[in-house]
């Protein structure tokens, strides 16, 4: 199948699913300016990942902070791309359940989604590591940016860290459940931008699909779920979901 005929055969799924969910990861802000993490530019091949686990946060928190004093600009200050507007857009038709989200930049809701699962947390707060008091991650940035070494929390003096979920660190329990439970009530999960590697997002898919759901892949290289997929649209989601959602509608229009 060309990548035309495999844009109207997703389409044509979306039109016939009573309930569709997207699962997205770093590839659908790349278009915003937003690096992801194993793409060819991938944050992973200029910084060691260990960096970004919880023991080395406890080891060297200044370290981590000084990467995010770096980057925090760069993902505040992003806009929603075409791929974040199209998924919006699906939501809003009646055709897009919810959108469970590996990203902690915040661009579904900046594009208009609302039913928004972040599974890895958020760049809007930071949490006490000791006591759990969470504060605005602005405030956090600033006190980092007046300390050398990490912010420390007012109520206990415990470290501070962003509210983004680092390796070896449990997944936001409620966040977790929704998109199991999305997974499991869909049929139809479309999956966008996400290698697909870093689990348990990874098997989000895998529990889609033995409750039965089609799940249509679309991603610049190939992903380890892509031979079970019913669907593989190997393009840019900033090209592809736009497409797609025209020609949903113009289905829906017909009909
Ligand atoms: P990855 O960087 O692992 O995967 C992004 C995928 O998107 C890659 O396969 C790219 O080829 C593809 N891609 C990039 N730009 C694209 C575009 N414009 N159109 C289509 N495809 C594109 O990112 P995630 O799968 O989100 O976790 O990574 C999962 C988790 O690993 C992240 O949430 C993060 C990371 O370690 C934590 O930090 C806990
Ligand atoms: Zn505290």
């Amino acid at each position: 199948m060309d990548l035309a005929s495999k844009a109207r055969f997703l389409a044509e799924m979306i039109v016939a699913s009573s309930k569709a969910v997207a699962l997205t990861g770093a590839g659908v802000s790349t278009e915003s300016g937003i690096p992801d993490f194993r793409g060819p530019n991938g944050l992973w091949k200029r910084i060691d990942p260990r960096l970004a686990t919880i023991q080395s946060f406890k080891l060297f928190p200044e370290v981590f902070w000084l990467f995010m004093l770096k980057s925090a600009d760069l993902i505040l200050k992003a806009k929603p791309n075409r791929a974040h507007y199209a998924l919006a857009e699906l939501e809003r038709m009646g055709k897009l359940s919810s959108v469970i989200t590996q990203n902690v930049d915040g661009l579904h809701f900046k594009a208009g989604s609302r039913n928004v699962v972040e599974l890895h947390g958020n760049m809007r707060e930071a949490v006490c590591l000791s006591c759990g008091y969470v504060i605005p991650l602005k405030e956090a940035l600033k006190m980092a940016k007046r300390s050398y070494f990490s912010p420390l929390c007012k109520k206990c003096g415990g470290l501070i860290k962003p509210k983004v979920v680092l390796f070896d660190e449990l997944l936001p329990c409620k966040a977790l459940e929704k998109a199991i439970w999305e997974s499991r009530t869909c049929d139809l999960m479309l999956v966008a931008g996400t290698s697909l590697q870093v689990y348990p997002a990874a098997s989000l898919p895998e529990y889609a699909k033995l409750r039965g759901a089609k799940v249509a892949i679309i991603n610049e290289e190939p992903t380890p779920f892509d031979e079970n997929a019913d669907v593989v649209i190997r393009a840019k989601v900033g090209e592809a979901l736009p497409a797609i959602v025209d020609l949903v509608k113009e289905a829906l229009r017909r009909a």
